[in-house]
């Protein structure tokens, strides 16, 4: 929960440290569930979405706790296999679903309300579990599973990457051989993957619209560095370019932003691929069409951030979301800096190089909130970002310090003591 105080920044420079990427940590402390020994995984990023999914595997009976910079996973006895009030705090919780019901033959999750960037209903995870043999019943606005899993097809109507993710763990437990066809192919997926085969698990496919898994009796514990991520390398990509600025993004992968640094190359930023990371130097000169997608199609997390290059670049940007139909709530938060943008249903058409004014700003969501940052560090005067519900800090570690150490002139004022 807080405050955050941005004041119009010079051109950024030097280097940022990305961290471990959340959405492939999430999965990996849900498939920690999978085994009753310890799991280990390296350099965590310290976001308030892991320690809340890590609160959700203490309350299924796991034990956490940190060595140096590992975060340390026993779930050797599974206690409460229920995720009830945990899905209603955070959607993300939906991924002990498949693992708990993979070892004990049962699982209780609450139905998901719509959340701020649409739907988001859990109807293809259910069908994945359902297609393994659960049971599945609704009781007292909650969902009962139980049985015991076999393999099956598992067709996804959707690339899913949460119901990818949850059948793929459910799988690796069951009787025989599970096919997901349709299977989202983000890198997270495969970095799932890989670390389940270390677990002992047998799959192949993973980056594939087609996985095969073929269960086995029992994984082990295993030690995991995960992928660095990529949303939040994105996210800082776009203030390099917002600033006109030079920035190298260390552990930032080029072979996972494909999509957003065609895009920046293509309006005039210069992006320089490193062994080490990535470098990205100068400014948008063109204005640009965005249209998200599955992977490898532009990722719908950096469609707000690219909407605040658009928002200072000259010419008509034209954006469609086709992954959730309500992902532009930050346009109207933009439009009250003085941005010219106009939605209909999934399209926004952003007319760019109006001087954006500072201003007080309110976080809807997540990436909506990144995108409000960089939007102040562009504007004219102050602004004042309101993350109330501390949507930022669930997906960027320490953002103001990043931010700062390049030359943005940003501050953070914890609430409730804030008075700005
Ligand atoms: C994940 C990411 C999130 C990203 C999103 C899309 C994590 C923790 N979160 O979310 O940052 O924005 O992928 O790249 O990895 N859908 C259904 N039924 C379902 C499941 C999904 O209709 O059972 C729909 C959703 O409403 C949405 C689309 O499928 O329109 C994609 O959602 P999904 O890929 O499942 O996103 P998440 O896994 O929730």
């Amino acid at each position: 929960m807080a405050i955050f105080v941005v004041q119009p920044s010079p051109p950024l420079i030097g280097e940022i440290e990305i961290g471990s990427s959340k959405n492939a940590v999430l999965p990996l402390i849900a498939a920690s569930l999978l085994t009753g020994e310890t799991m280990r995984i390296d350099r965590p990023p310290a976001l308030s979405d892991v320690e809340m999914l890590c609160q959700v595997v203490e309350s299924c009976g796991g034990r956490v706790w940190k060595e140096q910079d590992q975060l340390c996973i026993e779930a050797a006895e599974l206690v409460s296999p229920t995720v009830e009030d945990a899905m209603r705090r955070m959607r993300a919780s939906v991924l002990v679903m498949g693992p708990l019901l993979a070892r004990t033959g049962r699982a209780r999750v609450a139905l998901p309300g719509g959340c701020a960037i649409g739907q988001r209903p859990i109807d293809l995870h259910l069908k994945g579990m359902s297609a393994l043999g659960a049971q599945v019943t609704l009781h007292q606005g909650a969902v009962e599973l139980s049985g015991t899993l076999r393999g099956a097809v598992v067709y996804l109507d959707t690339p899913s990457v949460g119901a990818t993710e949850n059948v793929m763990m459910a799988a690796t437990l069951a009787k025989g051989a599970t096919r997901i066809e349709n299977a989202a192919k983000e890198p997270e997926i495969i970095d799932l993957a890989n670390c389940l085969t270390m677990m002992g698990a047998h799959i192949s496919g993973a980056g594939s619209s087609t996985i095969v898994v073929d269960g086995v009796e029992a994984l082990q514990g295993t030690h995991y560095l995960p992928i660095t991520d990529r949303i939040e390398a994105g996210t800082m990509a776009c203030a390099a370019a917002i600033t006109g600025g030079n920035l190298l993004l260390r552990g930032a992968r080029a072979d996972h932003l494909r999509a957003l640094l065609f895009k920046l190359h293509e309006s005039g930023v210069e992006v320089m691929d490193y062994p080490g990371g990535l470098r990205i130097r100068g400014r948008v000169h063109e204005p640009m069409e965005i249209r998200t997608m599955a992977y490898p199609g532009f990722p719908t997390d950096l469609q707000a951030p690219m909407m605040v290059l658009a928002c200072t670049t000259p010419g008509t940007s034209v954006f469609m979301e086709t992954v959730f139909e309500n992902r532009y709530m930050h346009a109207g938060e933009l439009r009250r800096m003085g941005a010219n943008i106009r939605v209909e249903d999934r399209m926004a058409v952003v007319e760019g190089a109006t001087a954006l004014e500072g201003a007080r700003v309110q976080c809807t969501d997540l990436r909506a909130g990144a995108a409000l940052l960089l939007a102040g560090l562009a504007a004219h005067g102050e602004t004042v970002v309101e993350d109330l519900p501390g949507h930022i800090d669930r997906g960027y570690e320490h953002v103001e310090t990043k931010l700062r150490n390049v030359g943005a002139l940003i501050e953070r004022v914890e609430h409730p003591n804030a008075s700005v």
